[in-house]
C-alpha cells in the first residue's frame, strides 16, 4: 500500500492513539483528516500537523456520522483510508444489571454502531458499489475505501 499516496480518515485523531497514528501518517506523507468532539484539540493537532484536515464531529449521534461521511466525499480528496479508532471504555458491570443504560447505550454507539454505521456510509455517500470491497467501484471517485481498524 502506497501510504504517500492516500487519503487518510482517523476518528479519535486528536489524542492518545488515534493521534499517533495521525501524526504516522501525516509524516509518511498522507493526506490526513481527524475528527472528534472537542474542538481546541482538533485545532491543537492541526497547529502541529501542516495541512491536517478536521471535523467537529460527535460519533455518537447518527446523523453527525451522516454529515461527517458527506463531507468526507467534499473535505477529503479521495479518501481510501477510514480508521475507526474513536472509542471509550466505561467498563459497565452488565452481569450486575442495566445500571447507567444511556451510558452503556452510547459506549455502543461510539464503539460499535459508528464504525459499522461510518463504513457503509462513506460508501454510500462515495457512490461506491459492489458487495466485495475488492471490486468496489465508485461513480464520483475512482478509489477503493478500505478499513483498517
Ligand atoms: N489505550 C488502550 O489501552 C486501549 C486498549 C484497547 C482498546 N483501545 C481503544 O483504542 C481507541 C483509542 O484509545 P485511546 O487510549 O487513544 O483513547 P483516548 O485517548 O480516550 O482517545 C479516544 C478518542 O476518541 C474520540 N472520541 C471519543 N468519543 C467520541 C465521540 N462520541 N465522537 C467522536 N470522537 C470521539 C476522543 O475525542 P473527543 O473526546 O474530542 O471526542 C479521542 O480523541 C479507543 O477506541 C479505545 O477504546 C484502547
Amino acid at each position: 500500500m502506497n501510504i504517500a499516496a492516500s487519503s487518510v480518515l482517523v476518528t479519535g485523531g486528536a489524542s492518545g492513539i488515534g493521534l499517533a497514528l495521525a501524526r504516522r501518517f501525516h509524516a509518511a506523507g498522507a493526506t490526513v483528516a481527524i475528527c472528534g468532539r472537542r474542538e481546541d484539540r482538533l485545532a491543537q493537532t492541526a497547529a502541529e500537523l501542516p495541512g491536517l484536515i478536521t471535523r467537529v464531529c460527535d460519533l455518537s449521534r447518527p446523523e453527525e456520522r451522516r454529515a461527517l461521511a458527506e463531507w468526507a466525499v467534499r473535505g477529503v480528496p479521495a479518501l481510501n483510508v477510514l480508521v475507526n479508532n474513536a472509542g471509550v471504555q466505561r467498563y459497565p458491570r452488565l452481569a450486575e444489571g442495566e445500571g447507567d443504560w444511556a451510558a452503556t447505550a452510547e459506549e455502543i454507539a461510539i464503539n460499535f454502531a459508528a464504525p459499522v454505521h461510518l463504513a457503509t456510509r462513506r460508501r454510500q455517500s462515495a457512490g461506491c458499489r459492489g458487495k466485495r470491497p475488492h471490486r468496489t467501484s465508485c461513480r464520483r471517485r475512482q478509489v477503493r475505501p478500505r478499513q483498517v481498524a
